[in-house]
Formats: C-alpha cells, sequence, structure tokens
C-alpha cells in the first residue's frame, strides 16, 4: 500500500517553491531564472524515477513474500522528493556552494523513501531482498535499531545507488530509505513534532519521557514479534 503518491514532477509546484525563496537564495551563475527552473526540473526528475524504481522493487519484494508466506513484511510505503528551500538550507549547513553538481555530490536524501514494516525481522528481511539485487549499491547504512539514538530513536537507514535509464545516458542515483516499524514510526513522528516545535522548554520537559516511550515500545515490540514466531511453529 503506498499512502503517499506524488510521483510526478510538476513545473508549476517548482516555479512556486522557487519563487517563494529564490530572493533568498544565492545560486551561483544563477542566468536566468526560467531556464534554471528547467534544468533543476531534469535534475530532480531523475531522482523522481530512482524513487519510483526503489517503490517498484519494495512493492514486487512485498507482493511475492505475501504469496509465499502468507505475510505481508511491509505496511505501507512513504516517499518524498526534498524541496529546493531543504536542499538550499542543508548546502549552507554543509557550507557548500549551491550548484547542481555540488548538490549531487553532497546531499544523499534527494530522493526517500520510508518502509514501515509490520515486524523488526521484517525490516532486515526486506533489507537483504533489496541489497541482494544485482543493480543496487549500498552506500551507507545506519542502523539506529541495534544502537539506537540517545532520544529513543530506532529506524534502519540505508542510501543505496539504483541505475536510471535515460533517452542518451544513463544515472546513478542515490536514495535514502528508513526503515521502521509501525511503533518506531509512531514514535518518530511525535518526536518529529517536539523538535519542530523548537521550544526548549517542552523539549526539556518531554525528552525522558519519550525515550520512556521509545524503550517501551521497543520491549512490547519485542515481545509481539516472539508470540508472533511461536504462533507460526
Ligand atoms: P541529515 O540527513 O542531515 O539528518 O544527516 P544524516 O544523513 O547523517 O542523518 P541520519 O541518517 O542520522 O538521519 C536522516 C534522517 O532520519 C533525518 O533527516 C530524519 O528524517 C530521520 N531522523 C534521524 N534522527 C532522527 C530523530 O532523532 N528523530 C526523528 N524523528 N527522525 C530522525
Ligand atoms: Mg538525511
Amino acid at each position: 500500500m503506498i499512502l503517499e503518491r506524488k510521483m510526478q514532477i510538476n513545473l508549476p509546484d517548482l516555479r512556486q517553491q522557487f519563487g517563494d525563496f529564490h530572493n533568498n537564495l544565492k545560486i551561483e551563475g544563477l542566468g536566468d531564472p526560467r531556464r534554471f527552473i528547467l534544468e533543476f526540473a531534469e535534475f530532480i526528475q531523475v531522482y523522481n524515477s530512482a524513487m519510483k524504481g526503489i517503490n517498484t522493487k519494495l512493492e514486487v519484494l512485498d507482493d511475492e513474500f505475501h504469496i509465499r508466506n502468507s505475510h505481508n513484511p511491509i505496511h505501507h510505503l512513504e516517499c518524498r522528493i526534498k524541496g529546493i528551500k531543504s536542499i538550499a538550507d542543508k548546502m549552507e549547513r554543509y557550507g557548500a556552494p549551491l550548484t547542481l553538481d555540488s548538490v549531487r555530490e553532497h546531499i544523499l536524501d534527494i530522493a526517500g523513501v520510508r518502509v514501515i514494516c509490520n515486524y523488526i525481522d521484517d525490516i532486515y528481511v526486506m533489507e537483504k531482498l533489496l541489497l541482494q539485487q544485482a543493480d543496487i549499491t549500498l552506500i551507507k547504512r545506519k542502523d539506529y535499531i541495534e544502537h539506537p539514538k540517545e532520544n529513543g530513536y530506532r529506524s534502519l537507514h540505508l542510501v543505496v545507488k539504483i541505475p536510471v535509464f535515460l533517452s542518451d545516458k544513463t544515472e546513478y542515483v542515490p536514495v535514502e530509505i528508513q526503515m521502521r516499524t509501525i511503533a518506531m514510526d509512531y514514535w518518530a513522528s511525535l518526536e518529529h513534532t517536539l523538535r519542530y516545535k523548537n521550544d526548549k522548554n517542552d523539549m526539556m520537559e518531554y525528552s525522558a519521557m519519550l525515550l520512556d516511550c521509545a524503550n517501551i515500545l521497543a520491549n512490547t515490540e519485542k515481545t509481539m514479534q516472539q508470540i508472533r514466531i511461536s504462533i507460526e511453529k
């Protein structure tokens, strides 16, 4: 099931995003903004295709798994393309120039797919099945399930490269994949809301409670997984 399907790059939407921010953006050698938007659309389109490719691969694996094992490892998929402002903000944080070549080199999460799985084991099964495919190259892996962050955040993060076959060339494009369970996702959404509010008092007040919740959820998930394994025996 794909909940967020915004799969096509849309020029009016890009113009709007660009119009909102171009006064603040210092794009080197920008020249004519209309030409830049077309170049940018072509640039971002490749990431969009890579994201669709990963989505399809995951759906195919989920469908096959369901037929073979009567179980869907994936609860749902979400995907997004990073907006112009987030790209610009990140490049500023990195202290890198805002050119397309530099963005291509520095930012690995322009295309993002979030895989929400039913159980913890499903995450590692899907990871293995995806990474064993011949056209996928792993370039970064962070296992925040095995090693949760101090705040309690858990998820498996992968950055993979996938080929996108264009009319005159093949590009190998990075896609960031965040894999987590429903409970991890539930926790991360609330924690994100708290962080987004950027209120120091709220942070102080709630971060210990959130850490407790993360640990309780993790223990509950382990128990649920064990129950499921014993039921299936
Ligand atoms: P950034 O992409 O700049 O964050 O750096 P990175 O690639 O080194 O970060 P990392 O792989 O740790 O995290 C990438 C993404 O995971 C973030 O952009 C968030 O979407 C998500 N994430 C990481 N840590 C947290 C966290 O503590 N809470 C929540 N809610 N999300 C997180
Ligand atoms: Mg990132």
